[in-house]
């Protein structure tokens, strides 16, 4: 076996560790307790630059924590810890005159025994369930109500009046998810570390298959021709569960960013804005501004909005006179006709000649400074 210098034992003090290649091979490197050791510095999940993580003291040993989504390594065997089977590459470490060799080969090779989750298949292979003659409505209600005290929703009321009318007179198949009665978590941000540690599907989602965002992504992203957003204002916005969805769908458009790959294929979105006062135009923009980015198309006045003026604080009577109106009676019903004529104007549309004008990595100002130790 061949070994290689990769660095003085004066450049690896104890108690740290550091990044080193091995011709086109990063090595994430540790000297701990007065040991050195070497392990592949690609994350077995999603090659993320476990050498840039924390090192401590947990079950047998001492685990490194990849900084991407926080798999763990014991540093002196590249083990998984107690209960997975995934093994990391270890190489075998020689000090010779204050220099650090390691084996040109690893002595353990790496394994993954994680396998994909078989819950998520289907998102995994982007299985679309729509077709040239489907009509899939998908409606997300992101108003939030307790699930103790029903009472009355105008977003949601609204929501509810377009899926019947598409349902009764296009005999659309129509499916409403309430987002406030699914367990989701926040977005945790792994995009901010480097683009590839937002993936497909979401990373959270990947780790956890029941998290509610799975049935999201399922409905909106494989099953829907056309999906109808409702949203309460609330401070002059849509709602905070609104937002936490919108989050979590970062992942649908880093796709564009990274891999060139537009999820959302000949789909078309429009949305139900109300609320007491006012602000029913910035809400709408913001919306729409997003659910563009993701590859969506609208049609022509893609939302009811309903709001009663700035000085409306009488909020008692907001449900009776929203009830009432005939507004919202007749266009509840034309934002589904205006979708359903889009919706099949486009699905002769040949994606792959729509561009994504998107930034993609290459765009950036900075793409040619070298940050060395992160794997991709
Ligand atoms: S945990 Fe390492 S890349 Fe995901």
């Amino acid at each position: 076996m061949n070994y290689v210098k990769v660095c003085t034992l004066e450049e690896l003090p104890n108690n740290s560790q550091k990044v080193v290649s091995l011709g086109n091979i990063k090595i994430a490197l540790f000297h701990f307790n007065e040991k050195v050791s070497a392990i592949g510095n690609a994350c077995l999940h999603k090659a993320g630059p476990l050498g840039l993580g924390e090192v401590s003291s947990k079950y047998n040993g001492l685990y490194i924590t990849c900084p991407w989504h926080g798999w763990e390594y014991n540093i002196e065997t590249g083990s998984a810890p107690p209960g997975f089977l995934d093994q990391q590459a270890l190489y075998e470490v020689r000090i010779e005159n204050e220099f650090i060799f390691i084996s040109e080969e690893p002595i353990v090779k790496a394994n993954k025994e994680h396998p994909d989750n078989p819950l998520l298949e289907d998102l995994i292979k982007l299985k679309y369930q729509t077709s040239e003659n489907s009509l899939n409505i998908l409606g997300i209600s992101t108003t939030n109500l307790s699930s103790n005290l029903p009472r009355f929703s105008t977003s949601e009321d609204a929501l509810e009046k377009s899926l019947s009318y598409a349902k009764e007179k296009y005999g659309a198949s129509t499916k409403m998810v309430k987002l406030r009665d699914l367990e989701f978590r926040n977005c945790e941000g792994y995009y901010s570390q480097h683009s590839h540690a937002c993936t497909w599907p979401c990373s959270i989602t990947e780790m956890d298959a029941e998290d509610g965002m799975t049935q999201v992504y399922e409905s909106m992203i494989l099953w829907a021709d056309i999906l109808i957003v409702s949203t309460p204002i609330r401070w002059g916005n849509a709602s905070a569960l609104y937002y936490k969805m919108a989050e979590r769908l970062n992942c649908v458009q880093n796709q564009i960013t990274i891999n060139n790959k537009v999820l959302i294929k000949n789909k078309v979105a429009s949305f139900i804005i109300t609320g007491g006062q006012d602000n029913i135009q910035q809400v709408a923009g913001q919306m729409m501004y997003f659910f563009t980015d993701l590859g969506f198309t609208f049609p022509p006045f893609s939302f009811l909005g309903w709001s009663r003026g700035w000085t409306a604080e009488d909020m008692d009577k907001n449900v009776l006179q929203f009830k009432k109106s005939e507004y919202i009676k007749r266009t509840s019903k034309e934002i589904v006709d205006n979708s359903i004529e889009v919706l099949r104007q486009i699905k002769n549309v040949n994606n792959a000649n729509i561009h994504s004008p998107k930034p993609k990595r290459n765009d950036s100002l900075s793409i040619d400074i070298e940050n060395k130790d992160m794997n991709i």
